[in-house]
């Protein structure tokens, strides 16, 4: 039986021995950047724990599949930090405040290209299915990108459209992680499709935990400035939320609207607009119903991991990496 110990191990060798091209440094440097620097790596550790689920050994025909996930995950990100204007990830500058938008909008191309040819050295047997999983989440993710910009400039989403949004531009990408180690791990469909559905809503609980830790969280150890999305009028799960609670309030459901329209040219008019909004969640209690959220979707996940019928052991790595993914302060 495949070891979670072993799993972390795989993935530390994995990303310290991973080989961009050398030239030109103004095209790469970026990628060797994003990947040097880090990150939770959730997606490919995701993909070799469902492959485990089915196999006995790790083996080298999961590896570059699993990388090529996390290679699309950064270069999303990459791109995410321009249309989001963010200038930390990770702790670090991101890749547009250091090299500029040009070589961020290039570098995120040839990432997605590097993503592809891994993708390509899945096993011959599974390959077919392999390609159109892939294709079909890199679609969406870019489809759910495109409604999250949309929605800044609409004063109010219904909490529906969002979920759909963040099902699109998050939970796709971590579906497709488990249900790609599934399927090179020779699982039948029905499996492959239940570890999907983990997968989902264990994403969606991802993104509602990423937008309350926006808001509430550490920046030194999230990573990322705390207020960005508040700045930014961002529809996150909490402001979605809080104008579902006050629907009928119309006073209240304005000082939330005043809040938002706050100007931000200065660092003070940011701050005193992130302090604004984050009072007014405060005082609805949109924090705590957003913890309760994440273990609602949580506890969906399990469920559908709950149909594998699998063993105890192999069961309680699904349950471990939930509440690993959850239970996360960055
Ligand atoms: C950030 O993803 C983008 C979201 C989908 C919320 P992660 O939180 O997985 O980012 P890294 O890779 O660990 O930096
Ligand atoms: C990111 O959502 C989703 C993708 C990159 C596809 P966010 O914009 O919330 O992610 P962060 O907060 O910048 O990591
Ligand atoms: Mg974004
Ligand atoms: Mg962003
Ligand atoms: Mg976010």
């Amino acid at each position: 039986m495949i070891t979670e110990a072993q799993i972390e191990s795989t993935i530390r060798s994995l990303f310290e021995n991973i080989e961009f091209t050398a030239e030109p440094a103004g095209l790469y440097d970026p990628l060797r950047y994003m990947i040097g620097i880090g990150g939770k790596r959730i997606r490919p550790r995701l993909c070799l724990l469902a492959y485990s689920l089915f196999k006995e050994e790790l083996s080298a025909e999961v590896f570059e599949p699993a990388v090529a996930l996390e290679v699309f995950h950064t270069f999303t990100l990459i791109h995410d930090d321009i249309m989001d204007k963010s200038p930390k990830r990770r702790g670090q500058a991101t890749v547009w405040t250091k090299w500029g938008d040009d070589t961020a909008i290039l570098s995120g191309d040839v990432m997605s290209i590097d993503s592809y040819r891994r993708i390509a050295k899945a096993p011959r047997a599974v390959l077919g299915d392999v390609l159109d999983l892939f294709n079909k989440t890199a679609a969406e993710v870019c489809e759910g990108q495109q409604y999250d910009m949309d929605f800044e400039d609409v004063e109010q989403v219904p909490m529906a459209e969002y979920m759909k949004m963040i099902g699109l531009k998050t939970a796709v990408l971590i579906a497709c992680s488990a249900k790609m180690g599934a399927i090179i791990g020779g699982a039948s469909a029905k499996d492959a499709d239940l570890l999907y559905e983990y997968g989902y809503q264990l994403g969606l609980a991802f993104q509602v935990a990423d937008d309350l830790l926006d808001a509430f969280g550490d920046e030194k150890v999230f990573g990322k400035p705390i207020g960005g999305d508040i700045v930014h009028n961002k529809k996150c799960w909490l402001t979605t939320h809080a104008q579902e609670l006050l629907a009928g309030d119309e006073a209240r459901l304005q000082d939330l609207h005043s809040a938002m329209a706050m100007p931000v040219e200065t660092p003070e008019e940011r701050a005193a607009k992130v302090a604004a909004v984050k009072e007014i969640y405060v005082s609805l209690g949109v924090d705590q119903d957003a913890k309760a959220e994440i273990r609602r979707l949580t506890s969906l996940a399990l469920d559908a991991a709950s149909s594998l019928g699998l063993s105890k052991v192999r069961f309680e790595m699904l349950r471990r990496y939930a509440d690993s993914l959850v239970g996360r302060t960055k």
